[in-house]
């Protein structure tokens, strides 16, 4: 039974279809205290959440049961993604369930803003009839300036040009062409869109790339008279600065509905500011936004606890239930790789590790399989909870550096997955491939190819091959009763150097692998321990 934990207000319909999920059990509490969300996540698999609860370094580190946290909205700068992260919860977000509600507020706070209908409300409530007070402007012709060309700045965009009013825009992730698509002009360069508007409307996540993005020497080369909106998030349009240029008169209004701290205090200089149009974080705040963010958070979380799928993941590569089951193969031989050169590089610090991907694995998501190995090779690293979310970064924190390449040439083998770890004791390498659609095979080791299977117990040892080796491994393995399930020789000629890989049904016991070095063909004899064929990967939630 997988545990939900819900702590901000969820609508009914996607609540429904947790409860209604077998193998989910629905644990729904709002208005928790941080250390109460501390405790409640110690018991959960999964967290959705809206705004309303943050959750920092404090809450997240060493929650060993959590696995995935949803939040149904947009922005995920309530959540501590590095820590997330290193703690492999993975993070999904419900990216389009409320783009058009937010993109209509925006639009509607431009409006209220041009025509002052606030303030003439406040003031015909007050008893007063002043039709000369709150003379506006008009839309149509002016110039809107959309800082974040993404879902809602588009749909902005879009509402803004049925005004008849002309869009430039800025978004380093666009192309000229793309936004010319979308009816707006591309502006190369921040500073030079902020010139060029009597409207300006944000639209980019919060991070420190966009933190004071409109700040105060921004919004002085802006045309005397400009009009500010900010419905993304507060602190991308600097408050200090908007208060001051609204004091002074160079801003002639702004609309705002986030702010760096929700609620502001109630001294925050911005409540002073005039022509200001505030609302409470209101841009997803309808009946359609919320269903929709509830059914889509409702419906990742069940996807990625019982189906294994990863949806709109912020710190993963997002993978289908029905190419997760493609994967599983994949990531598998990945996660054995990375387990045996662990092992087979004993103490010798890991500098770095690289894998190739030829054939069929070349056309997979190879990102993941990396992550898997990687995973595999971290594993006996001091961490507990290493998993496919956090493996790069746990690797990435010690200095070991990860590459993959592909090529889509067959070699050999149809499919091969080839991983080589730089240690500072020298380079270790190993390939592997799948025969039919699962057995996974071990088909490399350092330069001797051959045959053996990639579970359970397997016992090398490096010689000069000679007549009567197999038998003496037969015997000496017969005597201690430890049965030989499978036996592979990798050697480049007859009477070489070579290595055999046995796959042992038990763990040989000190003393026969005391007794199998004695030979004096024998050079070395290591073991290495891999799952048993086919067990589920510890860190895939379903197996
Ligand atoms: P999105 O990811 O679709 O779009 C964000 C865009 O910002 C992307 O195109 C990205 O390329 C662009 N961008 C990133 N850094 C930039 C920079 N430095 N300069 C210019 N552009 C940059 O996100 P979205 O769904 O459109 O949401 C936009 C914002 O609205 C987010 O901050 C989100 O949290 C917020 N939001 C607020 C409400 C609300 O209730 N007020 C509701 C939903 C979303
Ligand atoms: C979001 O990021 O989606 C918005 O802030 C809306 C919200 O969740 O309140």
């Amino acid at each position: 039974m997988f545990r939900v934990l819900i702590t901000d207000n969820l609508a009914p319909a996607g609540l429904k279809i947790l409860q209604e999920t077998p193998g989910i059990e629905v644990d729904n509490r709002s208005k928790l205290t941080p250390a109460e969300v501390r405790e409640a996540l110690k018991t959960a698999d999964g967290i959705i959440i809206r705004s309303g609860t943050e959750l920092t370094p404090e809450l997240l580190e060493g929650q060993q049961r959590l696995k995935v946290i949803v939040r149904a909205g947009v922005g995920v700068d309530n959540i501590n993604l590095p820590t997330a992260t290193r703690e492999g919860i993975v993070v999904m977000n419900t990216p389009t369930g409320n783009t058009t509600s937010t993109a209509e507020h925006t639009v509607t706070m431009m409006m209220a803003l041009s025509r002052n209908v606030a303030a003439a409300d406040a003031s015909m409530k007050a008893g007063k009839w002043d039709r000369n007070k709150f003379k506006g402007t008009q839309l149509a012709g002016k110039t809107l300036a959309v800082v974040g060309l993404g879902r809602i700045g588009l749909a902005v965009a879009k509402r803004a040009i049925g005004l008849e009013m002309n869009i430039v825009g800025y978004d380093p992730f666009m192309s000229a062409e793309r936004a010319a698509e979308h009816g707006i002009e591309l502006i190369r360069d921040v500073d030079e869109i902020v010139t060029r508007c009597d409207y300006i409307t944000v639209h980019t996540p919060l991070d420190d790339g966009t933190r004071g993005l409109i700040n105060a020497e921004r919004i002085a080369k802006m045309r005397k008279g400009v009009r500010i909106i900010n419905c993304a998030r507060g602190g991308i349009v600097d408050e200090t600065a908007l208060a001051d240029a609204l004091k002074s008169g160079h801003v002639a209004g702004a609309a705002l509905d986030v702010f760096v701290e929700e609620p502001p205090s109630a001294d925050h200089p911005l409540l002073k500011a005039p022509n200001l149009v505030l609302t409470p974080h209101l841009g997803a705040s309808t009946e359609e936004a919320q269903e929709a963010v509830s059914v889509e958070a409702a419906e990742i979380i069940v996807g990625f606890l019982i189906r294994s799928e990863v949806r709109h993941a912020v710190n993963l590569i997002p993978i289908s239930g029905a190419e997760m089951a493609d994967m599983k193969p994949y990531l598998d031989i990945g996660y054995r790789l990375g387990l045996l050169l662990s092992q087979l590089k004993k103490s010798a610090h890991v500098k770095s590790a690289r894998l190739l991907y030829r054939g069929d694995a070349a056309t997979k998501k190879t990102k993941l399989i990396t992550a898997a190995f990687t995973s595999g090779l971290m594993a006996s690293a001091d961490d507990s909870g290493v998993n496919i979310v956090n493996a790069e970064m746990l690797a990435r924190e010690r200095g070991i550096e990860i590459t993959e390449s592909s090529s889509s040439e067959r070699g050999d083998f149809s499919t091969l997955v080839s991983a080589t770890v730089v240690t500072d004791a020298g380079e270790f390498s190993a390939a592997s491939t799948i025969f039919g659609n699962q057995f996974l095979r071990l088909v490399k080791l350092g330069d001797f190819h051959l045959d053996a299977y990639l579970d359970g117990h397997l016992l090398m040892y490096h010689h000069i091959d000679a007549p009567g080796l197999i038998g003496f491994m037969g015997t000496v393995f017969g005597k201690h009763n430890v049965n030989i399930a499978h036996l592979a020789l990798g050697r480049k000629v007859a009477g070489g150097q070579a290595v055999a890989v046995l796959n042992l049904d038990g763990a040989p016991t000190p003393e026969s692998l005391a007794e199998v070095s004695t030979h004096d063909k024998v050079t070395a004899v290591e073991t290495v321990q891999l799952p048993a064929a086919g067990a589920p990967l510890p860190w895939l939630i379903s197996g």
